[in-house]
Formats: C-alpha cells, structure tokens, sequence
C-alpha cells in the first residue's frame, strides 16, 4: 500500500514515519518548501522524544518515508491519503477553522486518478469528513474514492509509543470496502490485539471530541477538588489516588495542576461545545470545563501574589505546556508568567526544549542557562512543569542562592515536609 499524508505539522509527521515504521511507502506533503528540504535532510521541525532517529531511518535507510512539496506527484498510485493539516480555533469564535480541510480535500480531487481512500485525520468536528467528500465529488466519480474518519490520539511527548502502541484504533467508514482495506492498513497492530472499532463516521468524529473533553473534564475536575482540598487542609494527592483505585473512575488524568494548555485541549473543547449548539444541544459540563480551566490561571497567579512581596523575582521552571515537548501553545507557564509580569514581577525562567520557541515570542522575561540560574537570587522558585530535570534538584545547595526559600510547586512533584525540613515555605497544588 502506497500512502500520502497531506500536512507535515505534528500529526502528518509521526504518523508518516509510524506508517513508514509500519513498513508503508509513505510521502508527507506540505506546502512549506523550506520544511520540506529541511525534512528532506531529516531536520524535524518540532522536538518529540524519537522523532529524529525515525525520521533518519526511513529517509537514509529503509527509504520508505519521503517529503515532497508536490501533491499532484506524490498522489500517482496512492492508495490511501491522510488529511492531517491544522484545524486552529477561528479567529474570535470558538469553532475549528475547517478552511485548511476543505482546500486540501479540493486539491486531492484534482489528483485522483484511480481509486483511493482520502481519510480525515485531522481532529474535525462532526458532518466534516462528509463535507470533504462532497468537495471530492464534484470532479471524482464515486466509484474512485471513498472517505473515511480515523482520528489519531497521540499525545506530545509520548506521540511515537501512542501510535505504535495505541489503546484503540477507531475507523468510520460507510462501506465494507473501505472497512477493510483500513483494517489491512492496520494489520500491523493485530499482533499486539489492539482494539480496532469500526464505527459510522459521524460517530468516529464524535470519538475524538468526546475523548478529549472528557479527558478535560477530568483534569478540571479535580482542580477544583484541589482547591477544596487547600481550603480544608486535605491533600488532594491522596484523594486521586483513592478515587483512581476505583477501576471505573481510573487513575490516569487526575493529577491536579495549574490547569490544561495545549494545541488540543482548550480548542478541542471549545470546538465541541460549539458544534453542537449548532445541533441545539447543550454541552453544559464541557462549557463549564472551559471556563473552570480558564480561571484556573488566574486563580494560580493570585495565590502566587498573595503569598509573594509585589517587584519580587520569580524562578520559573518550565515553559511547555507539559514535559517532553518544545510546545508552548496555550502553556500555563506561560500565561501565569505574563499575569505575573503584568503584576510587576521579574520573571527568570528556564526550560530544557521550549526556550527558543518562547524567545521567538516573549522578550520580557530573564532566559537563563539552567535551571539552577533561573533559581539564582529569586524570591520565590514556581515549578510549573513537570520535566524530568526538575524532579530531583538539590534544594539545599540551591537554599545558599535564593533571596528567600519559597516554593510553589504547581505539578506537586516534591514532598513539602522534606522542603520545609531545609527551611523552605512550601505551597503545593490542593495540598
Ligand atoms: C491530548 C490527548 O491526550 C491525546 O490523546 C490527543 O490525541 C491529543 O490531545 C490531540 O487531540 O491531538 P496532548 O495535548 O499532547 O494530548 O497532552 P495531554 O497529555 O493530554 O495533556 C493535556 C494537558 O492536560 C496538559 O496541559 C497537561 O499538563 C494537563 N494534564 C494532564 C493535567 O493537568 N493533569 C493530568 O493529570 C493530565
């Protein structure tokens, strides 16, 4: 089977080298000529743990994985092609701005010359994939193509093990034909007994929203149990243990926080809700979701305020929007830096991957070396992701640097008697 995949962002690119991995002849298109020849000489745009070896050992050994800026070339002989181009939030609305899907689905019409399968990858809101096939079919006949929904559900940071090892694969279709020919594709994975749910496309679309809101329900769900837990003196750490132990609510996605970011999240939820009031229902627990998380930050900034002198430094550590990405996008540390700078504080921060693309954008705060400078004559140290690095410093020597010994920990990654031990003050999340 020969594979394309249109759009060679974060989910074109590890879905091209995992097909490639997979051992498919795969060719990811864009329309960015300078990320093509850099891809060509197997520079990944975006760090993401395994990336780069993939990528170099399908491009120089295997030869399976190209990047080409030509659809029309690369679409010769296709059997399946992959739209996975960005669906950002519109510009002041809340819905995906679908203008990337539908000039892509335009061009691939252009180039079917024999029967393929055009799959929507990209996280698309309900009726979408049915819209590409109507735009295919105004210059295809049916019998050469068929639509088909698979959403991915990879997360940054761990994108390559979620793809080669998922929990579910999930394939809308609307025919047996192209069913199977998914399930062919998939074959890779029978081996491991991965689940595969063929479903109706519609319900596929539905999938990946539903996941994601529901994800997000259960992080904002327990923030605020956080924030009760603080207010009663409990510890919130214990409570999602507890609470996870009960295999019908689950461990996984309970660990309290400063509030979700990312590229997915908060505009997935956002999209959702909005879809379905143009169906006239109500998604009230994900509006609630959305605008719990969006005071969440502000929440954190004024705990932050109320505990600090007002011109005081700050060490922030961690800039992503999670560990193990260079992502910055919607980043809670970084939303809760500019509240801070706009308060009137100094902020000098540190992080292991995110720093070049936070330069690009804020110039306002101190970028330091490591982790132990962004430390060095702070009034206070904010932990704000939970990078491996930052698990294990040596507060004790870093105690002899700082102005004053405070700590707010917002991932609770360390234990706050042993910090106050050393004559640190201490505030950890919901605890
Ligand atoms: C998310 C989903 O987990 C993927 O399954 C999905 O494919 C992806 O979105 C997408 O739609 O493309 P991702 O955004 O990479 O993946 O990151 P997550 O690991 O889900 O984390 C999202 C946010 O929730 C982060 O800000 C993280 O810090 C926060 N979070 C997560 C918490 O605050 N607490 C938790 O217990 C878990």
């Amino acid at each position: 089977m020969k594979l394309v995949i249109v759009g060679s962002g974060y989910v074109g690119l590890v879905t091209g080298a995992c097909f490639a991995e997979f051992g498919y002849k795969t060719i990811c298109v864009d329309t960015d000529e300078k990320r093509i020849s850099n891809l060509n000489l197997g520079k990944c745009p975006f760090y993401e743990p395994g990336m780069d070896d993939l990528l170099l050992k399908h491009l120089n050994n295997t030869k399976l994985l190209s990047f080409s800026s030509s659809l029309k070339e690369s679409m010769i002989d296709a059997d399946i092609v992959f739209i996975t181009v960005g669906t950002p939030s519109r510009r002041l609305e809340d819905d995906a701005d679908l203008s990337y899907v539908w000039k892509v689905a335009e061009q691939i019409s252009l180039n079917i010359k024999k029967y393929c399968l055009v799959v929507t990858k990209s996280t698309v809101p309900v009726g979408t994939t049915k819209h590409v096939k109507k735009i295919i079919e105004k210059k295809v006949i049916k019998e050469n193509f068929d639509v088909v929904s698979n959403p991915e559900f990879l997360r940054e940071g761990s994108a390559i093990n979620d793809f080669i090892r998922p929990d579910r694969v999930v394939i809308g279709t609307e025919n047996k034909k192209s069913e199977n020919m998914m399930r062919e594709l998939y074959r890779p994975l029978y081996l491991r007994e991965t689940p595969l749910v063929s479903t109706s496309i519609e319900t596929s679309e539905i999938i990946k929203y539903a996941s994601n809101s529901f994800l997000a329900t259960k992080v904002a769900f327990i923030n605020e149990i956080a924030d009760l837990c603080e207010a009663v003196g409990a510890n919130v750490q214990d409570v999602s243990k507890a609470m996870g132990i009960d295999q019908r609510i689950g461990s996984k996605f309970l660990n309290a926080g400063p509030g979700y970011g990312g590229s997915c999240f908060p505009k997935d939820v956002k999209a959702f809700s909005s879809t379905a009031k143009k169906y006239n229902i109500n998604l009230s627990i994900v509006n609630a979701v959305h605008q719990s998380n969006q005071e969440r930050i502000n929440n954190i900034a004024t705990k932050i305020i109320n505990n600090t002198n007002s011109n005081a430094t700050l060490g922030l550590l961690g800039l992503s929007f999670k560990p193990n990405t260079d992502d910055i996008r919607e980043s809670t540390s970084i939303k809760l830096a500019l509240l801070l700078k706009n308060n009137g504080y100094t902020i000098k921060c540190y992080d292991p991957e995110a720093m070049e693309n936070a330069k690009k954008e804020f110039s306002s705060f101190a970028y330091c070396e490591t982790a132990i400078d962004a430390c060095n004559k702070t009034d206070a140290i904010i932990i704000a992701t939970e990078w491996n690095e930052f698990r294990a410093l040596n507060f004790e020597t870093i105690g002899k640097f700082v102005n004053d010994k405070k700590i707010f920990d917002l991932r609770n990654i360390y234990n706050g008697n042993e910090l106050e031990k050393i004559g640190y003050k201490y505030y950890g999340t919901g605890k």
